[in-house]
């Protein structure tokens, strides 16, 4: 080939070194153009990674050799070019086997590679990677002179280098995009709602956060569904000394495994298939400030061993990478289930669970905290009389002993949905829009179980000693319904709202209740839901 042929050939495809093309297009490109000077029926240029060639482009080799992975002790041709100097040829006559036998697009019955040659890509003064060219016919190469394929082989490694550049600027500034966000967040971070309620469960509950709060002691929230623990994450987190910096929060059951350890801890490019960039961790996003693991019990046994990693001694490893990072943070964690129980049978790790539960904080049932029920209410029926632009919205009194009398499986999100369904009830019944809104017994609509708390209870004395009494006292049951009917129905109630919580997935839905599929299943059938 001359030198005319070979410059007319490299000159655009230096251009490209400057330009802002896709990482696959500038490899296309250089392929293409080796293979319009060298004459070969297949060119392709690989990665080096640790001990395997990832194929990046190829050019006449079938689309699936992108999906391959090389390990170059098991390819004698490779780990020869790996070790050459500058480009090599290997003999038509060599017996090393061909790593691309039958890879090559051509007629089936010219299958097996003839000619071989290859050039080992230097960057930094270490191998990066391979060029290689192959032909069906075993003299095609006798003529190629070996200095125009190095002269391919540095523009190749030009690129790469541009290419690895360009990957790394994207990459921080994606970086810092989040960092960005994550202020944003924090700047932006509404004060929570404040803990209504009276009850000495919830002034036990304010204590301890008071306590905590200003500790950078890990927390284990615990407690029924519904009860406000991510309320209580938040204000630990608002009270702290990390307070104005960001509370980045994590729902471990709502992410598919695979996709946990790379959401905590971040992941290098490359690290899986469809790890495109690198991308920082909750725990790097979360550094300096708080991190909320909510729903931790659903951490599979082997991120549970990267997390104690974490909470030992605060290093961490990106997916697919070997360098520690070092994060600040506190963690925060949430869970509706018995972590205890769930040590004892094997689920959930005993070094975790310990580090978690540091300083344990339990969030009572709603049925547990006396008149907070009405508190509650009036809090949630203030909000929905501003929403709907009404000048009074009130509970009528059977509707109030409705409420105090129930046992809230849902607990405070379930009585914030109910009031919300009930005050549109309510107002459609109208017609018209009234002034003021009661709502009685009939728009709330809830079975009556029997009084737990009946009206008639001195409401300064829900703060009284004799409490300590009550909080371990179950909701009294309606003789009349009787033990069996109320238990079912309040089954029925938690089914119903697990399912309506996870979109009618009956396998959330049973994650979410702690039962196994199967149980639940048998258990929704006894009940007539299914
Ligand atoms: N004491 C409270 N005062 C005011 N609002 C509350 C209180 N407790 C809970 N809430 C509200 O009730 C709803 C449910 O609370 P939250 O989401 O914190 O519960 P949770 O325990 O995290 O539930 P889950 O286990 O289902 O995740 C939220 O809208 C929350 O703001
Ligand atoms: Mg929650």
């Amino acid at each position: 080939m001359n030198t005319g042929g070979l410059l007319a050939a490299l000159v655009p495809l230096v251009d490209d070194l400057s330009r802002d093309l896709p990482e696959g297009e500038r490899y296309r490109r250089l392929l293409q153009a080796m293979r319009a000077v060298l004459p070969c029926d297949a060119a392709a240029l690989l990665q080096l990674e640790g001990e395997w060639l990832l194929p990046l482009a190829v050019d006449g080799l079938s689309t699936d050799t992108l999906g391959r992975r090389f390990r170059v002790e098991d390819h004698p041709r490779f780990k020869a070019l790996l070790t050459a100097d500058g480009p090599l040829r290997f003999p038509p006559d060599c017996d090393l086997p061909d790593p691309y036998d039958g890879l090559v697009d051509g007629p089936p019955e010219a299958l097996e590679v003839h000619d071989c040659m290859g050039c080992v890509l230097t960057v930094g003064e270490r191998p990066w990677g391979l060029v290689t060219l192959d032909a069906l016919d075993p003299e095609r190469f006798a003529t190629v002179d070996l200095p125009s394929v190095q002269a391919f082989a540095s523009l190749a490694a030009a690129t790469v280098t541009v290419a690895d550049r360009i990957h790394a600027l994207a990459s921080r500034v994606e970086d810092e995009r989040q960092r960005a966000e994550v202020y944003r967040v924090a700047a932006g971070q509404q004060p929570p709602r404040d803990l209504i309620g009276n009850s000495s469960a919830n002034q036990r509950l304010l204590q301890d956060i008071a306590v905590v709060a200003d500790s950078d002691l890990t927390v284990l929230i615990t407690g029924e569904t519904g009860v406000g623990k991510e309320l209580v994450a938040q204000a630990i987190h608002a009270a702290s000394r990390r307070g104005t910096q960001p509370l980045i929060s994590i729902n471990c059951a709502a992410l598919p495994e695979a996709l946990v350890e790379s959401e905590l801890f971040g992941h290098v490019r490359g690290a899986f298939s469809g790890a495109i960039g690198d991308r920082r961790g909750k725990f790097e996003l979360a550094d300096g400030g708080t991190l909320f693991l909510d729903e931790v019990g659903e951490l599979s046994l082997p991120v549970q061993a990267k997390l104690l990693r974490v909470l030992q001694n605060g290093q961490l490893q990106r997916l697919g990478s070997d360098r520690e990072h070092r994060v600040n943070v506190r963690v925060i964690a949430a869970t509706h289930r018995d972590l205890a129980s769930d040590v004892q049978e094997g689920r959930f790790r005993a070094d975790v669970f310990h580090r978690l539960s540091v300083f344990p904080v339990h969030v009572a049932p709603l049925r547990d905290r006396q008149r907070d029920v009405l508190m509650l209410a009036g809090f949630f029926l203030e909000e929905n009389r501003v929403r709907l632009g009404l000048s009074g919205l009130r509970l009528t009194a059977d509707a109030q002993a409705a409420l105090l009398s129930y046992a809230w499986p849902g607990n405070v999100r379930e009585l914030e949905h109910l009031l919300s369904r009930s005050v549109l009830k309510a107002l459609a019944r109208q017609g018209r829009r009234p002034r003021i809104l009661s709502l009685s017994e009939t728009d709330i609509d809830l079975p009556r179980t029997g009084p737990a708390f009946g009206l008639d209870d001195d409401a300064a004395d829900v703060d009284a000693d004799a409490d300590a009494d009550a909080l371990s006292r179950p909701p009294i049951v309606d003789p009349a319904v009787g033990l069996r009917a109320a238990v079912d129905d309040y089954e029925r109630r938690m089914i119903l709202d697990a399912l309506a919580r996870h979109g009618h997935n009956w396998a959330s839905a049973a994650r979410a209740l702690g039962l196994d599929r199967a149980n639940l299943n048998r258990l929704a059938k006894r009940l007539g839901i299914k």
